[in-house]
């Protein structure tokens, strides 16, 4: 019997301890998320199976969200469990979610408490109806000192200001990837005893790596340092890296982050010019910025192409964000590039003559 492995619950209790300064509340809260994770793996897991004789899908309502999409069943179903496992036991002040336009307010039947909890219940959503990896993110805050009643400004802090945040993708196995701020570590749901267990600890991406993910169905959309850094990859050992890339798209960026965690690799939505409202695809406060912290805590890198990613200043809970993260030695060079191109020193590159139509080529 394993009883003494290390559950998520165990190694909580034991982190804060060693921390000097335990936080109980916090160790609720984590216990919470882990719950709702828990029950979103179930729901995912039973896809279009119900009890004989009830409809083939919950009749939950959706809707067109605020980001202009249109909301599966287990978005409102994954939104619905997050809130009302974590709104009940006094450590939250209020919550933001993808699925909601505006926080959601603790009801006055329950305690607030010190934490914000910002989420996105369902990522991935669209790989729902093929059977592919999906996943929940989340992303801890301290409600401002003194609040009780946050408004959306209190929820408009830096990446930095993060207290915890993770992930859980329900795929093959469920998991659940936290960092507390000093180190990541990965639990696996063991289906036996209904708990996570430690399987991933101190996980950590590999400084270089020929891996990258992105939508290339975009590319004419996009800038001319993030077309240099593909041109580059698909050249491969013929072109200036000298090796070859592969690559891969999940459209869910849990599961892009979690293949980095394990095996390295380069993942980004970057800015382009498809909506000119809209820097990027991904927002900032539920997906980016805890994706963020985990990818940093794990050795690796998130930035715009300008900046780092957990240094942006929100502006709106629903922000969106250009999004390059992974192995820091790719992350570092297409950084390197939107530097180039900013300065007007990859002149070359953007020259028809020389880029791969060049006239010049010769090969
Ligand atoms: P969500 O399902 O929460 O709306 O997020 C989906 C996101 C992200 O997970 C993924 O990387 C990206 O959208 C996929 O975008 P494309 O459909 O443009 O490939
Ligand atoms: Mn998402
Ligand atoms: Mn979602």
């Amino acid at each position: 019997m394993p009883y003494r492995r290390t559950t998520l619950s165990k190694f909580i209790i034991e982190d804060q301890r060693r921390s000097g300064a335990p936080e109980p509340d916090l160790t609720s809260l984590l216990n919470d998320i882990q719950t709702a994770c828990k029950l979103i793996a179930l729901a995912t897991s039973r896809g279009s199976i119900a009890p004989a004789g009830e409809p083939r899908e919950p009749a939950v309502a959706t809707a067109v969200n605020v980001q202009g999409e249109q909301q599966k069943p287990l978005d409102v179903t994954a939104n619905n469990i997050m809130i009302g496992t974590c709104e009940w036991g006094g450590q939250l002040a209020g919550m933001v979610s993808e699925e909601m336009e505006q926080p959601y307010e603790i009801p006055a039947a329950y305690p607030r408490g010190r934490y914000l909890l910002v989420f996105d219940p369902l990522d991935g959503s669209s790989n729902i109806d093929v059977n592919m990896p999906v996943g929940t993110i989340f992303s801890v805050l301290r409600c401002p000192g003194g609040v009780t009643e946050p408004t959306l400004e209190h929820f408009l802090q830096p990446g930095t200001a993060q207290v915890a945040a993770g992930y859980a993708i329900y795929g093959p196995t469920a998991m659940l990837v936290l960092t507390l701020g000093a180190g990541v570590h990965g639990f696996t749901l063991d289906p036996e005893i209904g708990a996570f267990t430690l399987t991933h600890p101190g996980m950590a991406i590999p400084p270089d790596s020929h891996e990258f993910a992105v939508n290339v169905s975009n590319e004419r959309f996009w800038e001319p340092p993030v077309r240099r850094y593909v041109d580059e990859c698909v050249e491969g050992a013929s072109g200036v890296r000298g090796v070859d890339f592969n690559m891969r798209w999940i459209a869910s960026m849990v599961a892009e982050v979690h293949r980095i965690l394990i095996r390295g690799g380069l993942f980004m939505y970057p800015r382009d010019s498809k909506d000119p409202s809209k820097p990027g695809r991904l927002r900032l406060m539920y997906e980016a910025n805890p994706m963020a912290m985990v990818v940093e805590q794990a050795g690796g890198a998130a930035s715009t192409g300008r900046g780092r990613i957990l240094e942006v200043t929100p502006e709106a809970i629903h922000q969106r964000v250009p999004v390059i993260l992974g192995s820091r030695g790719e992350v570092e060079r297409l950084v390197r590039y939107h530097a180039d191109y900013d300065a007007g020193a990859d002149q070359p590159f953007k020259t028809p003559l020389f880029n791969a139509r060049s006239l010049f080529r010769t090969a």
